[in-house]
């Protein structure tokens, strides 16, 4: 049919209309909102490269995952800032370390089941460093080990998911972690413990907020020798197919907004959950633009997540998530 007779614009006429033939939707429920904790009581330090983010104490990531409950959210994704980092990363894996106590205090709090309690497994807010794994320097050549920083992570993600983590999240990108965690949770009874990769993690600027929110730069070199060229596509493929074949139960995309080709021909490849992770930088940018009055917030805030739900992932990661629960809600 050709115009006249066809007219698209038909059913774009009211709102009614239009929310009838939706083919994108957001909901609460598949928003995931991330947090720092920090020692102390009472810390709600805000990063200043990302406006309404902050570093908070156990106590008061508690009130914050409380709100998050009562706005619908589905989940949480904890990172931490030990009170002290060396070459081991020993606060990453410390039965005590903050993290850990984070999520046995979330898990004591009544009134949280909706939520879903995920433990980011990384050693670079832990290290001296600042880099994912064990470093071990030759002259002045330095080079992030491979197989010797997968014995930490494994530690790191069994002793979260001990301390009560309904998912581990690795984002090292070091081969082979997800078949060493495998093995590891399931040697501690930990079986029912399921793992969502990062397994298509690109090497991006958009991460930089994120370095000052978990103190995580680098303190020398970058990150290239492990985290994907954000050149390759077929490379990201590669990543996920390894990561399920090593027995990942759900997938993550990272970053979101640069990458939503990757997203899609993801979700077009493989029948597992697939979430994407908006950065840091994809959030402070935003934000950067709203306080100019630059763009609508509401508007662009949920025009960038439904993009990332339409190019595939079933849920998202995101710095937004209460705000967009409530301008949802
Ligand atoms: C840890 C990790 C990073 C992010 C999530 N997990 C930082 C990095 O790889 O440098 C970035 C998240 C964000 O930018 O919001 N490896």
């Amino acid at each position: 049919m050709e115009f006249p007779a066809t007219r698209l614009r038909r059913l774009r006429r009211t709102e009614a209309l239009r929310s009838l033939v939706r083919e994108t939707r957001l909901e609460p429920g598949a928003l995931i909102y991330p947090l720092f904790l920090c020692p102390g009581e009472g810390v709600r330090r805000e990063i200043s490269s990302m406006p309404g983010v902050f570093n908070l104490s156990i106590d008061e990531a508690v009130k914050e995952a409380a709100s998050a409950a009562a706005l619908g959210i589905g989940g949480l994704l904890l990172f931490g800032l030990p009170a002290e980092k060396d070459e081991q990363a020993s606060g990453a894996w410390a039965d005590e370390g903050i993290v850990q106590q984070g999520i046995r205090a979330l898990k004591a709090e009544r009134g949280l089941d909706s939520l879903v309690v995920i433990a980011d497994v990384c050693l670079c807010e832990y290290t001296s460093h600042g880099h994912c794994g064990i470093v071990s320097k030759t002259g002045g050549d330095y080079e992030i080990e491979n197989d010797s920083s997968l014995d930490l992570l494994a530690k790191t993600a069994r002793s979260l998911a001990a301390a009560g983590a309904d998912i581990v999240a690795p984002s090292d990108m070091m081969d082979g972690r997800v078949a060493t965690i495998r093995e590891e949770l399931d040697d501690a009874g930990l079986q029912r413990t399921p793992v969502l990769s990062y397994a298509s993690k690109f090497a991006s600027a958009f991460y930089g907020p994120f370095r000052e929110a978990a103190d995580s730069a680098p303190q020398f070199g970058d990150r290239r020798s492990y985290q994907m060229d954000g050149a390759n596509l077929r490379e990201a493929m590669r990543e996920i197919e390894q990561d399920l074949v090593e027995g990942a139960d759900m997938i993550l995309m990272k970053p979101a907004m640069p990458y939503l080709d990757v997203i899609h021909a993801a979700r077009e490849r493989f029948d597992v959950p697939i979430g994407a992770y908006q950065v840091s930088g994809e959030y402070s940018m935003l934000q950067a633009a709203f306080a100019r009055g630059w763009l609508d917030p509401r508007r662009a805030m949920l025009e960038s997540l439904l993009s990332i739900r339409r190019a595939g992932a079933g849920f998202i990661v995101t710095y937004f998530a209460k705000d967009a629960a409530k301008a949802l809600g």
